[in-house]
């Protein structure tokens, strides 16, 4: 068991299954530049200790950057019999330092403690790249609706019409999501910033090294209070995962949306050439699959949530080695959504939308049925009596296969005699687009300032 970390008390090696079944060099690889900050904010605190004098740690320190850039130009990479990224570089350490010095490096730390550091430092860097790009995707939306700042549309419950809106509102229901989402990750990091380095295996480290230096070298806030929490804890990579989870999620809906928008039978909305594909036998096609690809994600990102709280559950106190399940799924979500996030910006960015066809389905369905009840609040009668009265108007309007603005006047009085002609005055979408002026509301000027605040939510983000 040659280069092993472990096999003082063994007298064998491992089987080979073993062997296989143990090695995670595949996909904890990705961790080394981090492994390798550890190494040297961990060579810091053992000098500062009096485990290695000044000289030893120049010459420590000097191994582990050839060995980095050995590990970035490629020229170092990880052998066939390395179990794992800490072994592995271990390995190449003790080739550039010999064994004497680089044998002293370990002293004080254990892959618990460090699995536990690098997993967070990974997260913490991709966090911020996820919260770009979901920026990005707010900013699609944003500049959509700053595109369309008054075009109606139909808004639907239960996918049926229901009341105009505009579509700028409708867009930006998509970014308020996505905001938070980015928030999230933002209050996420609070928790992440705090280093399990020095928590060693379980118990923490007898050599009196400071974790919380080696905390601020790697760029957290502190270290962690409970050396059993910090090696055993996974709630922060499984939180991680519940964000990507919930981004993707709110991806998928508007995806799914855009998918509808864009069928023959709604025809909102034409894709930009260079985010939809065709098919390879009917030449006519034009498909949505930035936005199917999306909602297809969705589903593997709830995956990687619920596989690593599967591998959490129950799990005693303190590593196990169940433990090294935990970084596919994040690795994987975190590398879904890097892939995702810029063509979904990208479709929603370049979505071509035919207004005027929206405006035109904006009132029809009886959308304006809830405007003529509230009118009629307005002049006095009592909302279930008014709501009466509209479902009165839907039925006539509905027998006669016309809309409500197409009922004489006659009609609206045969209804009921409070009916009058001055109703008409809401029996337009932009009618009852206006009156839904308070905060929240689709009117133009309520969506207008809806805009400057989620502009000013976004600004410190
Ligand atoms: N590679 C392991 C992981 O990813 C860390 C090694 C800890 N191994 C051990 N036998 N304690 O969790």
């Amino acid at each position: 068991n040659e280069g092993a970390l472990w096999g003082g008390r063994f007298s064998g090696g491992p089987a080979d299954a073993l062997a296989a079944l143990s090695k995670s060099t595949h996909f904890d690889w990705r961790l080394a530049r981090y492994d390798i900050a550890g190494s040297r904010a961990h060579a810091r605190v053992l000098a500062t200790a009096g485990l290695l004098s000044d000289d030893e740690l120049a010459r420590m320190i000097d191994a582990l950057d050839r060995l980095e850039a050995d590990v970035v130009s490629g020229a170092y990479s990880p052998a066939e019999s390395d179990e794992d990224v800490h072994g592995s570089l271990e390995r190449g350490l003790i080739e550039r330092a010999g064994t004497e010095l680089g044998g002293r490096l370990r002293a004080g730390r254990s892959r618990n403690d460090q699995i536990a550091t690098l997993g967070r430092m990974f997260l913490r860097d991709h966090a911020r790249i996820i919260a770009r790009g979901v920026l990005e995707t707010v900013a699609a939306l944003v500049e959509q609706a700053e595109r369309h700042p008054n075009a109606p549309m139909p808004g639907r419950t239960h996918l049926q019409h229901a009341q105009p809106v505009l579509l700028s509102h409708h867009l930006l229901a998509h970014a308020w999501p996505l905001l938070r989402d980015v928030e999230r990750l933002m209050d996420w990091d609070r928790r992440a910033a705090v280093s399990p380095y020095g928590s060693g295996a379980l118990a923490g480290s007898s050599l009196g090294l400071d974790p919380n230096a080696v905390a601020s070298d790697l760029g957290f806030d502190s270290a962690v209070w409970n050396s059993i929490d910090g090696t055993a804890a996974r709630d922060v990579f499984a939180e991680f995962a519940w964000v990507c989870a919930m981004i993707g999620v709110d991806l998928s809906r508007v995806s799914e949306e855009v998918i509808f928008w864009a069928t023959k039978e709604v025809g909102f909305v034409t894709l930009d050439d260079a985010y939809s594909t065709g098919s390879s036998i009917m030449p006519q096609k034009k498909n949505p699959d930035v936005a199917e690809l999306a909602r297809g994600k969705a589903g593997r990102l709830i995956g990687d949530l619920t596989g690593l709280l599967a591998t959490l559950k129950a799990l005693p106190l303190a590593y196990n080695r169940d433990l090294q399940e935990d970084k596919e799924p994040v690795f994987d979500a975190a590398d879904t959504l890097e892939l995702l996030l810029p063509a979904v910006s990208g479709m929603i960015a370049t979505l071509l939308f035919n207004t005027e066809r929206m405006a035109e389905l904006a009132p029809q369905g009886f959308a304006l049925a809830t405007d003529i009840a509230e009118w009629l609040v307005r002049e006095g009668v009592p909302f279930r009596e008014a709501h009466e009265i509209s479902g009165g108007a839907v039925r006539v309007a509905e027998a006669r296969g016309v809309e409500l603005w197409d009922l004489t006047d006659e009609e609206m009085r045969g209804v009921d005699s409070r009916l009058t002609p001055e109703v008409r005055s809401v029996l337009s979408t932009e009618g009852s687009l206006s009156t839904r002026n308070a905060q929240g509301g689709t009117a133009p000027e309520a969506v207008a300032s809806q805009l400057q605040a989620l502009k000013a939510c976004r600004e410190p983000l």
